[in-house]
């Protein structure tokens, strides 16, 4: 597929969206590539340092719910494909605030959506809208079982259900206008550069500050835990091989209940700090749990394996080995995110969850 070369990357200041930027900016010098983030809390301009002046890369703040901006933004552009990350991606953020989920995620999408058919008209040759998703649409699974491809939507939390609501509007798109696109549905993502919101950062952060870790509920919650990179190189096989109209779900076959991840972690930043074995495991603290908690989540990552031959490359200890050492040898970039807006969020979250 050589002819698909500007390509529109949103949300690409984010955490996954940064690893898609600098695999498809270094990999095809030929390709355009123009992110196009709004910065949110999420958004980080400091993850694509390595790669900000490269010939073929663009970077355009602006708000995917802002139509008359799009419009233009696509008539200046003339996209080829679109690799659509931008949303608000925190299931706790969502319990407290969840207009700005159905904006971005749902409102946000449609209006891509409608900017990339109004632009390419009847010209589809070689177009491709790609929407990335998540596994959470899926509901919540028991102790055994898998989410394939075919498993009823079944979103519990606003955020799971503004991507649901996201995922049935590109099907639309596609049986409706006839929009090229294609969707996948990945588990959870770990590495550098993710918000410490999300559980691992969030664990590694707060050993290092020896702080309190927050294990929701009884800490038995599971998740399929997927290398970031891993998943950046499944989304490139998508996009040049991935069938037109087809969902692909990608997962790590990693599955960890939380207390055993956050152990893990554990013993992991005790040797890397240098501290005595079995010192950070003594801040784990079970809190109040998540509204709506999903109990598990796995995915069946086998149409992906057989069809495009796409599989994780790394183990999880070594992955959460380079992730703990990148985050510790990237001292500024934490110390940047968690100033300010960030303890104030930290704050709301989590002093009554703590104090109980
Ligand atoms: P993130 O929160 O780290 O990044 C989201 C990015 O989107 C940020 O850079 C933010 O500034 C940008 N953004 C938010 N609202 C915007 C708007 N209105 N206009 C333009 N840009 C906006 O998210 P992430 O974890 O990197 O997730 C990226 C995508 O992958 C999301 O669609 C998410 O649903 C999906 N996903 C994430 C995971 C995961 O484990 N993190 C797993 C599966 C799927
Ligand atoms: O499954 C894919 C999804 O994974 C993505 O679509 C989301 O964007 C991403 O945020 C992630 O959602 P989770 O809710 O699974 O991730 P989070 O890191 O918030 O939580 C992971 C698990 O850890 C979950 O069971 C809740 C629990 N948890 C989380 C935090 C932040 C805790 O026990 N304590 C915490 O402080």
């Amino acid at each position: 597929m050589k002819k698909r070369k500007t390509i529109l990357i949103t949300g690409g200041a984010g955490f996954i969206g940064s690893h898609v930027v600098r695999l498809f900016v270094t990999k095809y010098p030929d390709y355009q590539i123009v992110n196009l983030d709004k910065l949110t809390y999420a958004g980080n301009l400091e993850n694509l340092k390595d790669i900000e002046d490269r010939p073929n890369y663009t970077f355009v703040r602006g708000d995917i719910v802002d139509r008359p901006f799009l419009m233009e933004l696509f008539e200046k552009y003339r996209f080829d494909g679109v690799i659509h990350l931008a949303a608000e991606s925190h299931v706790d953020r969502s319990i407290l605030n969840p207009l700005a989920f159905i904006e971005t995620n749902i409102i946000g999408t449609v209006n891509l959506l409608d900017a990339a058919r109004r632009t390419w008209g009847e010209q589809l040759d070689d177009k491709l809208f790609y929407h990335v998703s998540t596994d959470e649409v899926y509901g919540s699974l028991g102790e055994t079982g898998y989410f394939t491809e075919e498993t009823p939507y079944d979103p519990r939390s606003p955020y799971s259900a503004s991507k649901a609501g996201s995922d049935h509007m590109v099907r639309a798109w596609h049986h409706t206008y006839g929009l090229p696109v294609v969707l996948s549905n990945c588990s959870n993502n770990y590495g550098p550069c993710q918000f410490p919101e999300k559980l691992i950062p969030l664990v590694i952060n707060n050993i290092k500050h020896n702080k309190p870790l927050p294990i929701y509920g009884d800490g038995k919650y599971t998740r399929d835990w997927l290398w970031v990179v891993d998943h950046a190189e499944a989304i490139d096989l998508i996009f040049h091989k991935g069938k037109v109209g087809e969902t692909y779900n990608i997962g790590g076959n990693n599955e960890w209940k939380n207390i055993d991840l956050v152990e893990k972690l554990c013993d992991i930043m005790d040797e890397l700090l240098g501290r005595p074995a079995g010192s950070s495991r003594r801040l784990i603290t079970f809190v109040k749990d998540r509204p709506g908690h999903d109990r598990r989540y796995a995915i069946d990552a086998g149409k992906i394996r057989r069809e495009l031959g796409w599989q994780p490359t790394i183990s999880a200890e070594e992955g959460l080995r380079l992730t703990a050492k990148w985050y510790l040898e990237n001292e500024d970039w934490l110390n940047n995110v968690t100033s300010g807006a960030y303890q104030q969020y930290y704050e709301s979250q989590y002093r009554e969850r703590i104090a109980e």
